[in-house]
């Protein structure tokens, strides 16, 4: 296996511009479920170390550092580093460009919340139980995960791009020390025969 998945996103986001055209998931807004576990379980931070994996255009990680999280954000995609620079500034967010499974040794465990929105679901089938690994790494002692899944539904076939996830194919991440919490199943707004995971572990 090479040391990381084909970066096939550089291509989508180095084609777009501020405004997402083109880009398929970018909605510009901060994800709807991230949100609703944010209202509840943490309306403000108080400059708790945030992780976002994946974060694209970077509306997750500027809602994070809006409520008073100290946010680190990162995409393999470079052209969706820059627009997310250039949407927000450097000063909110410490902007990355990097590959999940080649990410500093002092990432390890360092984060008191860590953001997974449908990047799991972006890697071909043989990534995800090492993405799920490499994404668990991130989680300090005591800290949480909150993470989004496009579900698959049961007998469908494993076929993608987004190679959609069934509930026992998260199993990665307990085995990589974090405890399930808290579990939704929620119907895609205007999508309603699809359904997303919302799930959120703790390492104790
Ligand atoms: C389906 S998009 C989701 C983007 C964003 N989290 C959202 O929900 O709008 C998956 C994102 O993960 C990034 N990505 C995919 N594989 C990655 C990897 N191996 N390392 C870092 N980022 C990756 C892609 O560039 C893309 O921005």
């Amino acid at each position: 296996m090479s040391k990381a998945p084909e970066n096939w996103f550089e291509d989508i986001y180095a084609d777009s511009d501020i405004s997402g055209k083109g880009v398929p998931w970018a909605t510009r807004e901060p994800a709807p479920l991230l949100v609703q576990w944010l209202d509840a379980a943490h309306p403000t931070g108080h400059g708790e170390a945030a992780m976002v994996v994946g974060c694209g255009l970077g509306d997750d990680a500027l809602e994070m550092a809006r409520r008073g999280f100290t946010v680190t954000a990162f995409d393999v995609a470079e052209s969706a580093i820059e627009l997310a620079r250039e949407r927000f500034g450097e000063l909110a967010v410490d902007w990355h460009v990097g590959e999940l499974f080649d990410t500093p040794t002092s990432w390890s465990r360092a984060f008191d919340v860590v953001v997974e929105h449908r990047t799991v679901q972006s890697l071909p089938p043989q990534w995800q139980d090492r993405g799920q690994a490499a994404i668990a790494d991130f989680v300090a002692p005591g800290g949480q995960l909150m993470l989004v899944a496009d579900l698959r539904p049961a007998g469908a076939p494993k076929d993608g791009p987004p190679w959609r996830l069934r509930p026992e194919e998260l199993d990665a991440l307990a085995a990589a020390g974090l405890q399930l919490e808290h579990e939704r199943q929620v119907p895609v707004a205007h999508e309603p025969t699809r359904t997303r995971l919302l799930r959120v572990y703790r390492r104790r």
